[in-house]
């Protein structure tokens, strides 16, 4: 189901721009999609929708979900949710090719948020596990036990071909429902996936409803439970409400979702890293402070000198307002942020910058803006080969609906911009290329919507005539 996706090249297309009933002014950028959707109103499931079912049997483990437990993937930290009573913190675990099964024990927390108290909140890692081996394991010893099973990665490697998802912004609504099947059926499998931030938007609700935590904790289960989600902190995860007395950001999601920022020194779950395969991931808190001599000013500063790109050649930052983002929603949001690190990546040659937050998509060209200072004036951005593509993925399908309005026009960082949802995939194939492709909801499962090659600028440099396009 090819989509014509033409317009907005400056002035020698000026005749065809003329034809296009949703382009509305002229562009210097790149491209507007001009793809035509149906616009309905994005609205949550119902709490008796099958994707919420509470699984059956006493004390049953729910909200299944599995990350990385540590720097390179020998360890997995699997989380649950009993209700009934605490149950066992264990883990049973065994390889494929072993019947033997271990044990690893883990903890229990909960939390309160106004006039709502959480299950028993478990979380375990398992740790030296063996790269590339699947792996089953059982939660909920003692009484209802569910089983499931997950992959571990190869050994971090500059050749090692890997597959990432990227979902942000996802919601519970009847569209993040198609997003995250869209995902699951993609034949290019991701293996991983890159979560951009904003999880449940239960902060939407009266009081923040944290049920609405819970059921979100269900309907991703499916994916979540099987592969490890890569978390990033959104601003619906700050849940800040002094008005009914709850103060202490992050509260529901640092109980609900963990992360091994120990593993890479960093003093909080907000910020940290993680190898995976040929992929170094850094993943940023758009909401947490990162001015000069900040604690996450001080890790980022230190950490990216420890990037070895002859042992992860792609390096990937996920956070979760964008840098470049041409619609006019949230715009110049991340500006503060860009600021402050845009010159460390230029420095560092990051490869590519994941961002949720507007709720559609946009990729853009290599740009920088980093000779501004105060005085002399310079403040555009300007192609730079050294700089990471900015990708804002953040059209997972919330309640919120879609940000369709967009600046015009259409600037020249932008290289491409849609307002659909979906989602995409960053599929490495070994140290000097990995394709990366867009899927719009409405297309079939192996569509692309967007596409670009990435040729990796430490193995394979490139001069600015030969940008990495499509
Ligand atoms: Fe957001």
């Amino acid at each position: 189901m090819g989509v014509p996706r033409l317009l907005c090249r400056c002035s020698s297309v000026l005749a065809v721009v003329g034809l296009v009933l949703n382009v509305a002014g002229l562009c210097n950028g790149g491209i507007t999609s001009s793809f035509v959707r149906k616009v309905e109103k994005t609205i949550d499931m119902p709490l008796d929708s099958d994707v919420f079912s509470v699984p059956p049997g006493y004390n049953a483990p729910q909200q299944v979900h599995i990350t990385q437990g540590d720097h390179v993937g020998e360890a997995m930290i699997v989380s649950w949710v009993t209700v009934d009573e605490p149950g066992s913190d264990t883990v049973l675990y065994w390889s494929e090719n072993s019947k033997q099964k271990k044990e690893a024990k883990g903890r229990v927390t909960t939390y309160k948020f106004y006039n709502y108290t959480s299950g028993y909140i478990h979380h375990c890692t398992i740790w030296k596990l063996k790269f590339n081996t699947k792996y089953y394991y059982e939660v909920g010893n003692g009484h209802t036990m569910r089983t499931f099973w997950f992959t571990t990665p190869p050994e971090v490697g500059p050749d090692v071909p890997y597959t990432f998802g990227l979902i942000g912004d996802l919601g519970q609504s009847f569209d993040s429902n198609i997003t995250l099947n869209h995902y699951e059926f993609n034949p290019t499998e991701g293996k991983t996936v890159l979560f951009v931030g904003d999880l449940s938007y239960a902060d939407n609700y009266p009081n923040h409803d944290n049920v609405r935590w819970d059921t979100w904790g269900r309907f991703t289960e499916r994916s979540a439970a099987y592969q490890p989600w890569i978390w990033t902190a959104g601003n619906h995860e700050i849940d800040f409400a002094p008005e009914i007395g709850e103060t202490k950001p992050f509260k529901p999601y640092s109980h609900r979702y963990q992360v091994p920022y120990k593993a890479s020194n960093s003093t909080a779950p907000f910020w940290y890293s993680i190898k995976r395969a040929s992929a170094y991931i850094i993943v940023l808190s758009s909401y947490s402070a990162y001015g000069k001599y900040t604690p996450q000013y001080k890790w980022l500063e230190a950490e990216l000198p420890k990037v070895n790109r002859s042992e992860t050649p792609w390096l990937i930052v996920l956070m979760h307002s964008p840098w470049y983002n041409s619609y006019n929603y949230h715009y110049m949001e991340g500006e503060t942020m860009r600021v402050m690190y845009e010159p460390w990546f230029v420095r560092y040659k990051v490869d590519v910058v994941f961002a949720g937050h507007v709720h559609a998509y946009e990729r853009s060209e290599r740009v920088s803006n980093i000779a501004y200072n105060v005085m002399n004036g310079i403040c555009s951005p300007v192609s730079d080969q050294s700089a990471p593509v900015y990708i804002t993925i953040g059209d997972g399908g919330n309640l919120e609906g879609l940000a369709t309005n967009m600046t015009e026009p259409q600037p020249k960082y932008s290289a491409f911009r849609e307002a659909s949802f979906g989602h995409a995939i960053f599929d490495i194939k070994n140290r000097t290329h990995a394709y990366y492709g867009w899927h719009r909801n409405q297309d079939g499962y192996a569509v692309e919507a967007d596409s670009l090659w990435f040729f990796n600028r430490f193995w394979h440099p490139v001069d600015d005539s030969t940008s990495a396009q499509s």
